[in-house]
């Protein structure tokens, strides 16, 4: 059967975004962050959803949002960093899309989100941001390796090498036409 949709899953700040927009229009596909559509249906940022609501709530938001996009035809998705932290998330995204996991070390994940800005992460709005990174990846790496279909590493490499890479191991099932 074949697949229409692309899923970039993976930590916070390992590029599934700036990666995402370029894969998107590679294929000439649209571009969809979970997060923006997030922000959409709930009328507020993603910082003030976590201080208002609270974290599950957020959860809640973003396991809505998997199910409407499941609705999508030639779209690369940019996930948010815990979307699998819900196992029926997984499910729902599995069903589908090919799932592309991006990593990085933690110390790469550190430079890009400071240069990001911490408080658009408010999991990462803490004392020692640094150590929250490793409690969390260490708690999801298993939970991300699960749920990818495939994975490519992002230290060192630019958006478009990234891109080309995963544009070059595309299987015959992904339908990109
Ligand atoms: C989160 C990652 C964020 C966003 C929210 C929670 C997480 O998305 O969904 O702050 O739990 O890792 P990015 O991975 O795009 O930063």
């Amino acid at each position: 059967m074949g697949i229409y949709n692309i899923v970039l899953i993976g930590f916070m700040g390992t590029g599934k975004s700036s990666c995402g927009k370029l894969l998107a229009q590679r294929l000439h596909w649209e571009f969809v962050e979970m997060d923006k559509y997030i922000e959409q249906i709930a009328g507020l940022s993603i910082p003030d959803i976590f201080a208002m609501r609270g974290e599950p709530h957020f959860r809640d938001l973003e396991t809505q949002a998997c199910r409407a996009l499941a609705k999508k035809y030639h779209a690369v998705i940019s996930s948010g960093g815990g979307v699998v932290t819900r196992n029926e998330n997984v499910q729902i995204l599995r069903s589908f899309a090919y799932l592309i996991l991006l990593t990085a070390p933690p110390a790469e994940i550190y430079r890009r989100i400071m240069q990001d800005g911490k408080e658009k992460r408010p999991l990462l709005a803490k004392a020692n941001p640094m150590q929250e990174i490793e409690r969390l990846l260490a708690i999801r790496e298993p939970l991300y390796y699960n749920a990818a279909d495939i994975r490519f590493d992002t230290s060192g490499k630019d958006p478009d090498t990234i891109v080309s890479e995963i544009l070059q191991n595309l299987p015959k099932h992904v339908e990109i036409m």
